[in-house]
């Protein structure tokens, strides 16, 4: 691979100041798909610039939304009301699983027929999860003969289910959810675990009821979205990346700005926490049901840490980053029933264990997790993200702390959650 396709990681002395984090790409996907469904301007400000929104923005367009982004960066997406436009081409979904299963709900919903892709990767993340339950709701799909991408959808009248799916995923129930908005009756999505609830704040925020009771949460059919005005907070998930960073330098001070607190996303600040972090949250305030502010992080040195259940679902996109820095922690780190993390844009699982052993680190892949002793060094290596973005952020992280230069490579692909990582990186880094 040529030279320029790597970035060189130099190790850091400490990590200090403060910055803002891109719009978060799960509320940004929400919003840009209700907002199709609106009739009229909905105008999104701090969109998230992640490739993968951009693939839900290419999607709905191709379904008849016009979508306009001015100087400020603010994005102007003019809904055609819950009746779209069958699209002239494949809806191209790229590395984005989020576009490809929530915009299938809405897809079921419509009188056409439509193709949905993805990348390699994409194609093969499995989409059963989704099928069945829209073939439930009366929805024809075809897919290949694993369960996964391309899909052909055939639309056409829904009817509202009860259903209970078999792993907790948040696109999946949102993908119900919106399929349940354009069926007859109600839709019941029964949460096997408690997952992010964008899907359900954002509804709320286009003038949508929906109704939660213990684990399920209902939508009633053929409510009317009303267009909005809103302001995306900045990416817990990307702030995740900084805030590890500094957990692992005694000196660091941290502050990330007008970032997303929703507690079913923030499960990281209380994993940090248990790690001997010191975190403040400043200046929270409630933006269209979503809780945003500041965080303040000073590390501290904690316990050997076990995380499983619950807890793992609602780390789901974290745990690369905080396995690529359970080596540098005063008591380690094992994760438990983590087995989604096979089926994300990398076998997550495998791939963090084989960069981790490439830097030298003592570690013990599971069926469905890690054990990871703390106390370790490691040194700089030759990081292979697999084309994964998370892969790519977490290891950028992990070097900092590494003895010698380590190389990533196939850093192109940070591009799918956040562009700009490894300049903001630069920005924080003492060395
Ligand atoms: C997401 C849910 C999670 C997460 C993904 C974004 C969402 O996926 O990993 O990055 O926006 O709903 P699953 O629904 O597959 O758990």
């Amino acid at each position: 691979m040529p030279e320029s396709k790597a970035v060189p990681i130099h190790p850091a002395r400490n990590v200090l100041g403060s910055l803002r984090v891109p719009g978060d790409k799960s509320i940004s996907h929400r919003y840009a798909m209700l907002a199709t469904l609106a009739e009229g301007p909905s105008r999104l400000h701090n969109f998230s610039l992640g490739a993968d929104c951009a693939s839900t923005l290419g999607c709905v367009q191709a379904l008849g939304a016009k979508v306009e982004r001015d100087e400020q960066g603010r994005l102007t997406i003019e809904g055609l009301g819950p009746r779209l436009k069958a699209p002239a081409v494949p809806l191209d979904c790229g590395n984005s699983g989020s576009t490809m299963r929530m915009l299938a709900g809405i897809v079921a919903g419509q009188s056409f027929a439509s193709e949905m892709l993805g990348d390699e990767s994409l194609s093969r993340r499995p989409m059963k999860r989704i099928i069945e339950p829209l073939t439930q709701m009366g929805a024809e799909i075809r897919a290949t003969q694993d369960g996964c991408a391309p899909l052909h959808i055939t639309g056409g009248k829904l009817h509202g289910i009860e259903y209970r799916p078999l792993v907790a995923s948040a696109q999946v129930k949102s993908c119900l959810l919106f399929a349940g908005l354009l069926a007859e009756g109600v839709t019941t999505v029964e949460e096997p675990m408690r997952t992010r609830d964008h899907g359900e704040l954002a509804l709320r925020a286009f003038g949508v009821k929906v109704e939660r009771k213990q684990a399920g949460v209902s939508i009633q059919g053929g409510q009317q979205l009303h267009p909005l005005e809103v302001t995306i907070p900045g990416d817990i998930s990307s702030a995740a990346f900084f805030l590890c960073a500094a957990s692992i330098f005694p000196e660091s001070n941290l502050v990330i700005d007008g970032v997303s607190l929703n507690p079913t996303r923030s499960a990281l600040l209380d994993v940090l926490a248990a790690m001997g972090c010191r975190i403040s949250m400043l200046r929270v305030e409630e933006q269209h049901g979503e809780l945003v502010g500041t965080i303040s992080l000073v590390p501290g040195k904690g316990p050997h840490l076990v995380i499983a259940g619950a807890q793992t679902a609602a780390l789901v996109d974290e745990l690369p980053v905080l396995a690529a820095i359970a080596p540098y922690t005063a008591g380690g780190l094992e994760v438990r029933d983590a087995g989604e993390l096979r089926v994300k844009e990398s076998d997550r699982l495998a791939v963090v264990t084989q960069n981790l052993l490439a830097m030298g680190a003592q570690v013990e892949q599971t069926a469905d997790g890690w054990r990871i002793p703390g106390v370790q060094k490691l040194h700089g290596a030759e990081i292979n993200s697999f084309g994964d973005h998370r892969i790519a952020m977490a290891f950028a992280i992990a070097a900092l702390r590494a003895e010698g230069d380590t190389l990533i490579r196939n850093p192109e692909c940070v591009a799918i959650s956040y562009p700009n990582f490894f300049q903001d990186l630069e920005q924080v880094v003492e060395r």
